[in-house]
């Protein structure tokens, strides 16, 4: 299928007093046109820095130092490197909002509290269609809440965020975040903060509006779950790196990078009491200033081969076409350990 989205090695960093958190790292990711792709990883892998990284709207003082961010507009057009333009420049504010739209784990954060929120869709959809009319954009935005599952939307299109449950809030914020039909939706740990049958109605909403709307999805997720669910290809990060690449259906069926396996082993089977997110590996993230040599995970992985993992950094080795994982268990010859 046409690319929509081509992040080539990409570098964003902080340089703080402490020293330089290097948040991104390296990252090649790849979406396709209607493709629904996940980023999964600890907190603090640089999964959210990624994603604001492609409208440059990371916090002060993170910056680009590297790599590309290729959008296609058209699908057999040239790309738009979004990595080369200005933070503030015209052509990217063009693009947020238009072309990519970004809904957030927490509604209150893009929604006003002084303007209803029909309002708020309204004036999206006049900014993003030129001429349309006041009674236009009314029906259209009363249309929007009710695809988005609203409940009583004609009464609820006039009403302030302080008046809706935060169920109502998120609909609210993802009906906004489409009323200029973009075509990649990102969407910053979407469920995290609401309660796990309203995650489930999100989730198809998010599936259903993707569909209806031909758009392509990033999702960011602590929940492999979520991306087995929704995503047609996963990206595990590890310390602002890319650790493995591939289709849902090849990463889950034979997971290689020895992070991604101990994340499906952390996943809580059915019937079992919810465990802490990854205490099935041993060890913590290490601090983003001390940066492990060699293999970034070496220090927590079960497979380390002395002489070897922490001493060079690994390559990406191929597992199967479009299947890749950063590990010398698929590269090394038996004479480098030692
Ligand atoms: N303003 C900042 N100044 C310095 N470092 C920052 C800043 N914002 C983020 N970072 C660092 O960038 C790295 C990546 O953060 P990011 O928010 O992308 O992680 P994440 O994978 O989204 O985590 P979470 O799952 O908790 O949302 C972290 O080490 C974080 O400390
Ligand atoms: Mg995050």
């Amino acid at each position: 299928m046409a690319k929509l989205l081509e992040i080539k090695d990409l570098r964003t960093y902080f340089h703080v007093d402490e020293g330089t958190v290097k948040a991104v790292d390296g990252v090649s990711i790849s979406i396709d046109r209607q493709q629904t792709v996940g980023i999964v990883g600890e907190s603090g892998c640089g999964k959210t820095i990624t994603a604001q990284s492609i409208l440059q709207i990371m916090p002060h003082p993170g910056r680009i130092e590297g790599g590309q961010i290729l959008y296609y507009p058209d699908p057999d057009g040239e790309p738009v490197d979004l990595a080369a333009l200005s933070p503030r420049g015209r052509k990217l504010r063009a693009m947020r909002g238009n072309e990519i739209a970004f809904i957030f784990q927490e509604p209150m954060s893009a929604l006003s509290p002084i303007h209803t929120i029909g309002n708020q869709i309204m004036e999206a959809l006049m900014i993003h269609n030129d001429g349309m009319s006041q009674s236009e954009a009314r029906q259209k935005a009363l249309a929007m809440l009710e695809s988005v599952g609203m409940p009583n939307p004609e009464q609820r299109i006039d009403e302030y965020t302080f008046q809706l449950s935060g169920g109502m809030r998120q609909r609210a914020m993802i009906a906004m975040s489409l009323a200029c039909s973009p075509k990649l939706l990102i969407a910053d740990e979407p469920t995290t903060a609401i309660d796990v049958t309203l995650q489930a109605q999100i989730l198809e909403l998010l599936k259903r509006l993707k569909d209806e709307q031909g758009m392509s999805v990033l999702i960011i997720t602590h929940d492999l779950a979520v991306v087995a669910e929704m995503a047609d290809e996963v990206v595990v990060m590890y310390l602002g790196k890319v650790v493995e690449r591939g289709s849902v259906k090849d990463v889950y069926k034979n997971p290689s990078h020895p992070y991604t396996r101990a994340l499906l082993d952390s996943i809580p089977r059915v019937g079992q009491e919810r465990r802490k997110f990854l205490t099935a590996i041993k060890g913590t993230v290490p601090d983003p200033y001390s940066i492990p040599k060699g293999c970034e995970f070496q220090p927590r992985c079960e497979h380390a081969m002395e002489g070897l993992c922490e001493v060079r950094k690994p390559e990406y080795a191929e597992i199967s076409p479009g299947h890749i994982a950063r590990c010398f268990l698929y590269t090394h010859n038996e004479s480098e350990v030692g």
